[in-house]
């Protein structure tokens, strides 16, 4: 088993990676947070991993899906807990993705202003990043993730072994997270031009070392006041693909960490646009997409001006087109981006490749 700190003084926690974490819950629970009674575990119907917190425990299930992320859920989870009689002292277990450990998180976070919570993470997504780092919250018809709070796990729990049954779209949607790692690596990080040999790891080191680059770059921007933001990266576009015509409710079913591979590869020809970056590490990026197995292709239907409208309502927007940008130091947050080099951008994606259905 691998074990990350996530080094935050006394909101230190550890990101523990192996193929049977989730058998070490009861373990991790007594030693972290030794005064709890009782626990409340999250999770949906369909995830079909048991765990046992070592203490008396009831299990709540949310429903599928990112509509499942809003504030009625979270309002049922507290009713839930308060009805199971969780106290302050107790805790809240997330088992599952994205989904369940942002809804467990902000409930937990919420619940008597604050409980402790840990998290299972059984997607790859997850398990890369949306476990990690205490972002938590939900969807508001105005955007994604609007409504949230900072509240850190006091641990994570990587079970690599629950990963086998994972459909091919969700073990694609982690590789997208995976993939934008290669631009972020700092000294924890894998060499951006080896994403191949990365990928030959064994998978447990694998994601190890994407948590070592997150955990670095929250340790250095908790709440997010600059260098966080790296962790965007791909995500603008990603963002607004998703909250346009191409989000669930319109019969796409773009994951999100395939969005990322697209918002990768768009983030790449953008710097090169704004002559940040030349034409071999703009090339880089649809590279690593492709060792990932992904696809660069903007959907072909893509309507450019919705994007960007969506692209401006962004969280990091603060009004103007802010980016998370390639250029000669590394990946960093440029705003004040004209909106010019973003639809060039957009149209260079389209003529280029003939967009991704045509
Ligand atoms: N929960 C995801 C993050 O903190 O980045």
């Amino acid at each position: 088993m691998r074990s990350v700190p996530v080094e935050l003084g006394e909101r230190r926690y550890d990101v523990l990676i192996g193929d049977d974490t989730r058998r070490q819950l009861a373990g991790i629970l007594a030693a972290v947070l030794p005064d709890a009674a009782r626990a409340a575990i999250v999770t949906q119907a369909g995830i079909g991993v048991s765990v046992d917190p070592g203490i008396p425990s009831d299990r709540f299930n949310v429903p599928d899906g990112e509509q499942a992320k809003s504030l009625a859920v979270v309002e049922d989870l507290c009713r839930d807990f308060a009805r199971a009689g969780l106290s302050r002292s107790d805790v809240v277990v997330a088992v599952g993705g994205g989904v369940v450990t942002d809804l467990a998180g902000f409930a937990a976070a919420s619940f008597q202003r604050g409980i402790a919570y840990v998290n299972v993470a059984t997607s790859l997504l997850a398990q890369v990043d949306a476990a990690i780092g205490g972002k938590t919250g939900v969807n508001i018809p105005e955007g994604k993730n609007l409504v949230g709070a900072f509240w850190q796990p006091k641990a994570v729990l990587c079970d690599t072994e629950v990963l086998s049954t994972l459909p091919p779209r969700e073990w694609a949607s982690g590789r997208g997270e995976m993939a934008k790692y290669a631009f972020l690596g700092g000294k924890a990080g894998f060499d951006d031009r080896s994403a191949s040999s990365f990928l030959d790891l064994p998978l447990d080191e694998q994601v190890a070392r994407c948590v070592a680059i997150k955990a670095e770059v929250v340790t250095a921007d908790e709440r997010e006041g600059d260098r966080r933001m790296v962790l965007n990266y791909g995500h603008t576009l990603a963002h607004a693909l998703e909250a346009s015509a191409f989000g669930a409710e319109s019969g796409s079913d773009l994951r999100h960490g395939e969005a990322v591979a697209i918002g990768l590869v768009f983030a790449g020809l953008l710097a090169r646009r704004l002559g940040r970056i030349d034409d071999e590490r703009a090339e880089l990026h649809r590279q690593v997409v492709g060792a990932f197995d992904l696809s660069p292709l903007l959907p072909a239907e893509v309507d450019p001006g919705r994007l960007l409208s969506f692209m401006s309502r962004d969280k990091k927007a603060n009004h103007d087109l802010t980016f998370v940008l390639d250029g000669p130091d590394g990946v960093e947050v440029v705003r004040g981006i004209d909106r010019t080099d973003v639809v060039a951008t957009l149209a260079e994606m389209q003529h280029r490749e003939g967009g991704r259905g045509q």
